[in-house]
């Protein structure tokens, strides 16, 4: 039996960040302290996720949003939190976020940074206590210092993203980043309120034998999409599908899989947005070894042309996301 208590835990997030910078000659800290900005906002959603059915934040807060969908009050009390968060730390100068139309200034012009999010990822999940999620991108502003960000600060592109990541708050809650120098796992610590370096150096199989996709979308899905879900049957994989991006994401980055969110007849482009879904989740699955693709390209490669633009996307293991391009491009 392994004594449990041998090992303790040991790196807090804080100084692993002091570490990775320090690696960095000529890093000003500014980023680490934006990194650090963010997974206080992690921390404090977090909170609000575990009392959300105490406090009333459960349920639909009775608006829409730019794309349509009923914001939950999670969704924006979360959005207000993150923004606050980031206004206080002063490395963000500006936000773009799913639940608003168009760019958050933070009022901190001198900040060298924009961050794109979702604030909280999962909504139809919030009130039945299924993991849900918060993803960000960060890019270094275009836009000289001092003024005021615009557009272009946003649409870089995705190669271009200097981190991204995602906290998930599941059994427990933890926060994976990448600076595209591979992908490293933090786990919280409740009573400590610290995240700690549980999971460096993540690493996606290969291979794998799950498949997530919505199912229900099945007579609505290409012909190869249905031919690749078929193959995947016949071979007995498993299918899992949580319904929140962020949760379904993480499972397969540990256990190997591919995440599928293919166009259908009512959604050409999917539903997932490029900016602050699909573009970070590309940056963390290439950076951990694994592939996302869109049918046409990669991820990364696509062209933003406006803040809420959506994109299919075909994400996980390198040889499942290979294996549903080959049969989608024989298609064509
Ligand atoms: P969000 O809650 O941020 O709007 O994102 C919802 C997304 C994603 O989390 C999930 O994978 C997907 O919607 C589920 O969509 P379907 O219900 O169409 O499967
Ligand atoms: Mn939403
Ligand atoms: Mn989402
Ligand atoms: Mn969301």
């Amino acid at each position: 039996q392994e004594n449990v208590l041998a090992n303790p835990v040991g790196t807090t997030l804080d100084r692993y960040i002091m570490r990775k910078q320090s690696e960095f000659p000529f890093a000003t800290g500014e980023l680490s302290q934006l990194l650090r900005d963010i997974a206080l906002a992690g921390k404090i959603i977090n909170r609000e996720v575990n009392r959300a059915g105490l406090i009333d934040i459960a349920g639909a807060f009775g608006n829409q949003n730019i794309q349509g969908e009923q914001q939950q009050k999670l969704d924006v009390v979360a959005n207000i939190r993150f923004i606050r968060a980031l206004k206080n730390g002063g490395q963000a100068c500006a936000i773009l976020s799913e639940e608003e139309d168009d760019i958050i200034y933070t009022g901190n012009d001198q900040g060298k940074y924009v961050v794109a999010m979702d604030p909280l990822d999962g909504s139809s999940n919030i009130d039945v206590n299924v993991s849900i999620g918060t993803i960000f991108s960060i890019y270094r502003r275009v836009t000289p210092v001092g003024t005021q960000a615009t557009r272009e600060d946003f649409l870089q592109g995705g190669r271009k993203q200097v981190a991204a990541g995602y906290v998930l708050y599941g059994s427990s809650t933890m926060l994976v980043y990448t600076t595209g120098h591979g992908v490293a796992g933090f786990t919280y610590e409740n009573s400590l309120g610290e995240f700690f370096l549980s999971h460096p150096e993540i690493r996606i199989p290969q291979d794998g034998a799950t498949f997530s996709c919505n199912e229900g979308y099945w007579y609505q899905y290409p012909e190869s999409i249905r031919a690749y879900l078929t193959t995947c049957k016949q071979r007995g994989y498993s299918g899992r599908y949580i319904g929140s991006l962020v949760a379904d994401f993480h499972r397969n980055l540990f256990k190997g899989g591919i995440y599928l969110y293919p166009p259908t007849e009512k959604t050409p482009e999917g539903k997932l947005r490029l900016l602050y879904e699909c573009y970070p989740l590309a940056l963390l699955i290439e950076q951990a070894g694994g592939q996302a693709q869109s049918g046409h390209e990669a991820i990364l490669d696509i062209e933003p042309v406006y803040f809420h633009q959506r994109c299919p996307i075909y994400v996980g293991s390198t040889d499942m996301v290979k294996e549903v391009l080959s049969l989608a491009n024989a298609a064509h």
